[in-house]
């Protein structure tokens, strides 16, 4: 067999042109529905959810393997808002310029070429599906604390089903392990061998809310809007009525006596979870309205919403409790519990917040994954059977069907832990792609309109590229197993490229030719 080197080269960097690219989105079957409300709706649904109501009490009081930030919290905040704001911006110049679904996948095919535009497109599935297996997870725990506050009223079997339909195996291996259980004790076994235990609920809403994705995208941003709003009520409600209890002493030492670099540097790279998602904005591109104007509206809005938010959440939580007696399963549930009895009510209305949170960024993530996979299926690297687009609904719901199943089955073999490591992976990843295409097409299309555009280029593009990159450095070198799981998933994404993506697309291109001709 004759391999020509240098053509299989000049195709996997084959790129598509800008003009293409926006032609094949009007052409777009997808509802243009959103406008910029909508879409910061989005943005603060993706982005407010286990960061702020979960992984910041681990961040503030540190782990077995890690220093805590202590109050200095804030400080590793505006670190890890520094390290989105770069890419925010990118993200915005190029939505700005091409509003095509499918986010950093898209942009990534107008200056990159087709193989790197693949493996972002794989990469971005870290993000959103796996990360998805997170969020679900952090749900199904948050619902159960939440059906627990109801034992008196509820019957038993509600508020205590067994404990091997609440935990995936992984889970609940290390949960016999820390507990000194046995494990055989714990579940049951399918023919003796096969360990059954699996997280219901978390499976159960991931289901809910792919039939709500089937049924439309504004049927869905209506209820993430109804979400955001429950949630941002507790959460102004916590800032407001916690303001009042908050003694100054607390914060004091502001900064961490022993291992302050470490504890505000980790603190940094956990709470990065907090903001992960505001991307999701640009995958919804073809559905906006007014996508040029709105897109860096919703983006660089939902970006500084946020942070502010969280550092007044942090400012109130560490003001009102002591930072040792922080509770990290739910720090700002328990944090009301901790001013007196007569708030023990409010802590129950925060894990309401919680769960809302919660669900709108799981929706979110769900409408994020089919729409980039949807945007890679029309380019032939997946089957075009999924990217079909239900008569009724108009959505492309087989692909929001196999989106729903990748975090149910994925979630089968995965903790909470891993999906999140996997998800900061797959984020940092794409942003330093992001922030070389800005610098790409500055030099490939400098003259093309651009509605938005990041200021102090390159200086701010390279800044940005240089923090992502010492990001990931860190976190490969410290999460060994899902380090492991990262190079094995990028690994997949090059077998499925080569078995498949790359002949399908000289298929296509055959195909265009003998259509010319014709
Ligand atoms: N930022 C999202 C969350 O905290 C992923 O859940």
């Amino acid at each position: 067999m004759n391999i020509d080197i240098k053509q299989i080269s000049r195709n996997l960097a084959k790129r598509r042109s800008m003009d293409e690219l926006i032609a094949t989105s009007k052409r777009s079957e997808l509802k243009k529905t959103l406008n910029v409300f909508d879409l910061i709706v989005i943005g603060i649904g993706a982005v407010v959810g286990t960061g702020i109501f979960t992984i910041i009490g681990t961040a503030i009081t540190g782990s077995s393997e890690s220093a805590g930030a202590g109050p200095a919290i804030v400080i590793s905040m505006v670190l890890a808002a520094i390290a989105c704001i770069v890419p925010a911006l990118c993200y915005s110049e190029i939505a700005a310029m091409i509003p095509v679904a499918g986010s950093a996948y898209t942009y990534t095919y107008a200056t990159m070429g087709e193989f790197m535009a693949w493996m972002v497109g794989w990469i971005l599935m870290l993000e959103y599906a796996i990360g998805n297996i997170t969020v679900a997870s952090a749900w199904s725990g948050y619902f159960i604390h939440f059906l627990s506050g109801f034992k008196s009223i509820l019957p038993a079997w509600i508020c205590n089903f067994p404990i091997w339909l609440r935990y995936d195996y992984k889970t609940m291996s290390e949960m016999c392990k820390a507990y000194g259980w046995d494990i055989h004790d714990k579940i049951p076994y399918l023919f003796g061998h096969i360990p059954i235990s699996i997280n219901v609920p978390a499976i159960v809403i991931v289901l809910i809310l792919t039939l709500l994705l089937v049924r439309g995208v504004k049927e869905s941003t209506k209820v993430a809007t109804v979400m955001v709003g429950v949630n941002m009520f507790m959460i102004l409600s916590f800032i407001i009525v916690g303001s009042h209890y908050v003694v100054p002493e607390n914060w004091l030492p502001f900064i961490p006596v022993e291992h302050a670099f470490q504890g505000i540097m980790m603190g940094a790279f956990l709470i990065f979870f907090a903001y992960v998602g505001f991307d999701a904005i640009s995958t919804t591109a073809e559905e906006t309205e007014n996508p040029q104007r709105d897109l860096p509206i919703a983006i660089l809005g939902t970006l500084v919403i946020c942070t502010i938010l969280y550092v007044c959440v942090a400012l109130v939580l560490t003001g009102i409790v002591p930072v040792n007696m922080i509770n990290v399963n739910a720090p700002i549930a328990d944090a009301m519990s901790h001013i007196g009895a007569k708030w023990s009510w409010f802590a129950k209305f925060i894990a309401i917040g919680a769960l809302c949170a919660l669900t709108s960024v799981l929706l979110i993530y769900q409408l994020g994954t089919t729409r980039i996979l949807y945007a890679i299926s029309r380019d032939r690297f997946l089957p075009k059977s999924w990217r079909l687009i239900h008569k009724k609904y108009k959505t492309p719901h087989v692909m929001t069907w196999i989106s729903g199943l990748v975090v149910i089955v994925c979630g089968l073999f995965m903790d909470l832990n891993i999906s999140a490591a996997l998800c900061n992976f797959g984020t940092f990843t794409s942003f330093v792609i992001i922030c070389i295409a800005v610098l790409i097409l500055r030099k490939t299309n400098p003259n093309r309109p651009r509605p938005f555009r990041v200021p102090f280029c390159p200086y701010l593009p390279l800044i940005g590229i240089f923090i992502c990159a010492i990001l990931i450095i860190f976190s490969l070198k410290t999460l060994k197993t899902s380090s492991v799981y990262f190079v094995l998933w990028l690994f997949i994404g090059v077998l499925i490229y080569a078995l498949y993506g790359y002949h399908q697309k000289r298929i296509e291109e055959r195909g265009r030719i003998i259509k010319k001709q014709q």
